[in-house]
């Protein structure tokens, strides 16, 4: 079996996926770090010296490598994993066990304020312009998590999330 992950930065993906993985003894694999462990480069770095195309290439060619070479994993995608190159295509032929982590901007806020220099998308927006940034580009990036077959509200605890999935 394989589960993917999908939602915008600061959705928790990766700690759920991990609470996850206890819960059913499958593996947890995290996309970003696989594309760190491939190129031995930071995301950061990617975006800063390479630019965000190429980082999208890569996303996209990993994204599949990673899910015909395994099985009985969960998968925790990028934010912007299922918004370029037809990559919920990519992920919906290969599983239907696709949960869209939905979190609403005031808790978006909350959890990527002290983290927004690692994330090269939102490092340069000003802390008090991060609601309508937010607000803009969830609305951009909606109709493509909507394509998951499961959304979980998930303001919640990793915990609580995992056993809602
Ligand atoms: C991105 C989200 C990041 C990472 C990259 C681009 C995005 O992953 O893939 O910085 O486009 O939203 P997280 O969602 O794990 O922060």
């Amino acid at each position: 079996m394989k589960i993917v992950l999908v939602g915008y930065m600061g959705s928790g993906k990766t700690t759920v996926g991990k609470e996850l993985s206890k819960y059913l003894g499958f593996r947890f694999l995290d996309l970003d770090a696989y594309i760190e462990e491939k190129t031995g480069m930071k995301i950061p770095a990617i975006f800063k010296e390479k630019g965000e195309l190429f980082f999208r290439k890569l996303e996209h060619q990993y994204l599949s490598e990673v899910l015909e070479k395994n099985s009985d994993i969960i998968l925790s995608t990028g934010g912007g994993t299922p918004c370029y190159s037809g990559n919920m295509e990519v992920i919906s032929r290969l599983t239907k066990n696709v949960f869209y982590l939905r979190v609403s901007i005031p808790e978006l806020v909350k959890r990527l304020t002290k983290e927004k220099e690692y994330r090269p998308l939102i490092a340069h927006i000003e802390e008090a312009d991060l609601p309508e940034f937010f607000g803009k580009h969830l609305f951009e990036r909606s109709p493509f998590y909507s394509l998951a077959a499961h959304t979980i509200p998930s303001d919640g605890t990793p915990q609580d999330i995992a056993l809602k999935i």
